[in-house]
């Protein structure tokens, strides 16, 4: 197996990524700024797999500090996550999202052609199906966004198909994320937002830890069963293994192909809430309150491509998102 740069890679998601590709027999080099995570995950990671991770702290706007990696590295491939992904300081910092995640990943395209590296596995978000579009979302649906984030996601996409139009030997799968949750069954990595989470679930998981006093549930007047948003929760695991299935696609296929990964299935705040509850034993506090600005009714995935294309499909069930998420939460409450 080839050796593959990890960008993003002490992140939840990308941490998760790494122990798959491990797991799967690929060495691989993580890259991260640390930015919005700990280097404690590479060493988790090591814990987990048994395996020595390569680690360079490096931001994606270094063009020589990328360029040392791909110096002493033979990168087969990259497996792109950096980039910054809170919506609401999008909206505050547009700039920001612009420079590090566009000008970022055009930098890192850039040192991949100087090397000569043509595969890319790139994070993408189901954000970029905006809000006109009826579910179950499908890749071919036209894709836009209501805010900076998601028109960074949307920009980045484009800019894939475009180098893939110039260069008949690029291959680029984008994974199109639904909303991932829970951990690693080790509790030893996961999801470890800084500040307060923005998201459902790390919220309700320092809820039943202690150390927030209640959820408020945005809204519960959607035009969905029991009135709250409903949203496709896919276990970060199933994503990871989900990469790991896009990368065996990508090596043997050029061109550009969008991705769902979702489970198809989609549930509301309230039966997240619920399913927490079963998996910590304890009631979490709520009380219901305005909608959040931009949010939709109801957001989930038609999984048919990945299933058909890479064989992919999750596994993992809402219970088991949540007790992962918990035993996590449980053995670090202060993240990690
Ligand atoms: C889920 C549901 C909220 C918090 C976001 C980004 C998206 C992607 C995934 C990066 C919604 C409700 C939430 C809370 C609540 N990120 N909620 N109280 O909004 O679907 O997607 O994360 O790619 O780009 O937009 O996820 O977890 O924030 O919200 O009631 O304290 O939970 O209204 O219905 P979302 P979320």
């Amino acid at each position: 197996m080839g050796k593959i740069l990890i960008t993003g890679g002490t992140g939840f998601i990308g941490s998760h990524a790494c122990i798959a590709f491990i797991n799967a027999g690929y060495q691989v080099v993580l890259m991260d700024n640390l930015s919005n995570s700990k280097v404690e995950a590479a060493a988790r990671i090591e814990m987990i797999t048994g395996k020595h991770v390569r680690f360079y702290r490096t931001d994606m706007r270094d063009v020589e500090g990328m360029r040392q990696i791909f110096l002493n590295n033979k990168i087969d491939a990259v497996i792109h996550f950096a980039g910054l992904k809170a919506v609401g300081e999008s909206v505050e910092k547009p700039l920001e999202y612009y420079e590090n995640n566009i000008g970022g990943t055009i930098k890192l395209l850039e040192v991949m052609a100087e090397f000569q590296c043509n595969t890319m596995v790139l994070s993408s978000s189901a954000t970029v199906y905006g809000c006109d579009n009826p579910v179950p979302y499908l890749e071919d649906m036209p894709i836009s966004a209501t805010n900076p984030y998601g028109y960074t996601k949307v920009m980045i996409e484009q800019i894939l198909r475009d180098v893939c139009t110039a260069n008949s030997s690029f291959r680029a799968v984008v994974l199109r994320y639904f909303n991932p949750i829970g951990a690693h069954e080790s509790g030893l990595i996961g999801e470890n937002p800084k500040g307060i989470p923005n998201n459902l679930v790390p919220y309700v998981a320092q809820v039943a830890v202690g150390k927030l006093k209640q959820l408020s549930v945005f809204g519960n007047d959607y035009d969905t069963p029991d009135g709250t948003g409903v949203r496709d929760y896919i276990h970060v695991m199933d994503l990871a293994n989900g990469h790991v299935a896009a990368l065996d696609y990508a090596m043997q296929h050029t061109g550009f192909e969008p991705i769902n990964l979702g489970t198809g299935k989609g549930s509301s705040v309230l039966e997240v809430v619920h399913a927490y509850e079963k998996a910590c034993r304890k009631q979490i506090p709520l009380q219901i309150v305005e909608r959040r600005a931009g949010d939709i009714a109801t957001s989930y995935a038609d999984p048919t491509k990945a299933k058909e294309l890479l064989g992919w499909e999750a596994v993992s069930n809402l219970e088991e998102m949540c007790a992962d998420s918990w035993r996590f939460t449980l053995q670090n409450p202060n993240g990690i």
